[in-house]
């Protein structure tokens, strides 16, 4: 059986970790409870105890519990840590290391994945301390339910309601997944580029990111580890693993160093080739004698820099090549110039397949070329995940 330490800090929310702990429960995952003493304000330990079946851990210097169980194995027994909800406070405790009460020494001790569901006031979470809280803990590979948008028990309105629990189990669940690529990490690129010409216009493409996010969702699914580097898309993140949001080809080209070493990288973003050196204020029509001349300068090439031999490549390096002619023909060619061990080749003059449901495409391999019918992104994702598990099999 596959186990949580659940961490319920003091937020409004804390009772929501009771519903948690019910449906964890009845998907067979076992729970052990830990409360922080903002925590037991706003649920009882009694009433978790009764709906994990177990003893509630409160205290770190009790005798009892240190006899029964010491802090450090309460923190590695468990497969997963979770802290649902996490509050402002808690988020900042783990960006600083500090261990001044249980839960945060039981975060700090632990060898396990964790993951945390924040919810708090919209402020507190938009604050600016909250945001860099939550850049260093996703890129420390800290597993993140985002809250919900929505009215607050507070009055107000925004982000920052907890993620309802059926989506904080179905991460979890993620997190837990025995999958056959269990102990692989995955990076995949997904979305377009913008690269901005002024602070208000950028050069962008139609990527919508659906294909880039099916594939980390199917990677995720199968049990690897997945760091998930969008573009501005208007996707929902998938849950149960790492996003990195990114805005031009070069925040995305220094994301995919960031997230190294991986055993597989599916570069499936449609990265701009080009940026602008942009201007620091907006370009004005009224008064200039000739329209404004874009001068292109080359962005790095992420798909061939994964893919140069060394300690750093991963197995496994996966490009895309959208075409608009001779798919085939310039695909293999993109393949052998990246030195990418297999390239997805499909062709986007004008066929709803970039920004639509479905794809259509060639998969070219070592072994040969592959043609797939037009299907849903979803299954296609699933397809070459089913494929990647072949290759590590
Ligand atoms: C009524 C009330 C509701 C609160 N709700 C939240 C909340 O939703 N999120 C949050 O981050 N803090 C909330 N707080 C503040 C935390 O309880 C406070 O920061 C506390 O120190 C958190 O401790 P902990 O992180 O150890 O549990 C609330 C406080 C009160 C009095």
């Amino acid at each position: 059986m596959k186990r949580i330490l659940l961490i319920v800090s003091g937020g409004i929310a804390a009772y929501k970790a009771l519903e948690l702990v019910r449906l964890a429960t009845k998907a067979g995952i076992g729970v052990t409870a830990v409360l922080t003493a903002a925590g037991e304000k706003f649920v009882t330990p009694l009433s978790l105890q009764a709906l994990t079946g177990g003893k509630v851990y409160q205290d770190l210097f009790s005798l009892t519990d240190e006899s029964e169980m010491g802090h450090i194995e309460l923190s590695r027994a468990a497969d997963l840590v979770v802290i649902a909800p996490a509050t402002a406070n808690i988020l900042a405790k783990l960006v600083a290391g500090l261990a001044d009460d249980l839960a945060s020494t039981l975060a700090l001790a632990t060898d396990k994945p964790v993951l945390v569901a924040p919810a708090m006031n919209v402020r507190m979470w938009e604050h600016a301390a909250t945001r860099a809280n939550m850049a260093v803990l996703q890129q420390r590979g800290v597993l993140v339910v985002p809250p919900d948008e929505g009215a607050m028990a507070c009055g107000e309105f925004g982000p920052g309601r907890l993620a309802e629990p059926p989506a904080i189990l179905a991460a979890i669940e993620a997190a837990l997944n025995d999958g056959p690529l269990k102990g692989k990490h995955a990076i995949v690129t997904s979305g377009p580029t913008h690269e901005p010409i002024d602070p208000v216009r950028y050069l962008a493409n139609r990527s919508s990111g659906k294909q880039g996010h099916a594939i980390a969702a199917a990677l995720a699914a199968l049990g690897a580890r997945v760091t998930l580097i969008s573009g501005p898309v208007s996707l929902p993140d998938p849950f149960g693993m790492v996003v990195v949001k990114v805005e031009t080809a070069r925040e995305m080209h220094a994301a995919v160093r960031n997230a190294l070493p991986a055993d597989i990288a599916v570069c499936a973003a449609a990265v701009a080739d080009w940026h602008v050196a942009p201007a620091a204020q907006k370009l004005k029509k009224h008064g200039s004698a000739t329209p404004p001349t874009l001068a292109l300068s080359e962005n790095p090439d992420i798909l061939a820099e994964i893919s140069k031999p060394g300690t750093r490549r991963p197995a496994l390096v996966i490009g895309f090549a959208a075409e608009t002619e001779n798919l085939a023909a310039h695909a293999t060619d993109k393949r052998a110039r990246k030195h990418c061990d297999w390239i997805v080749a499909n062709d986007v003059s004008g066929t709803g397949i970039m920004g639509g449901d479905e794809n259509e495409v060639l998969l070219i391999t070592g072994a040969g070329t592959e043609s797939w019918p037009r299907m849903g992104k979803t299954r296609l994702a699933q397809k070459l995940a089913d494929k990647i598990k072949e290759f590590f099999a």
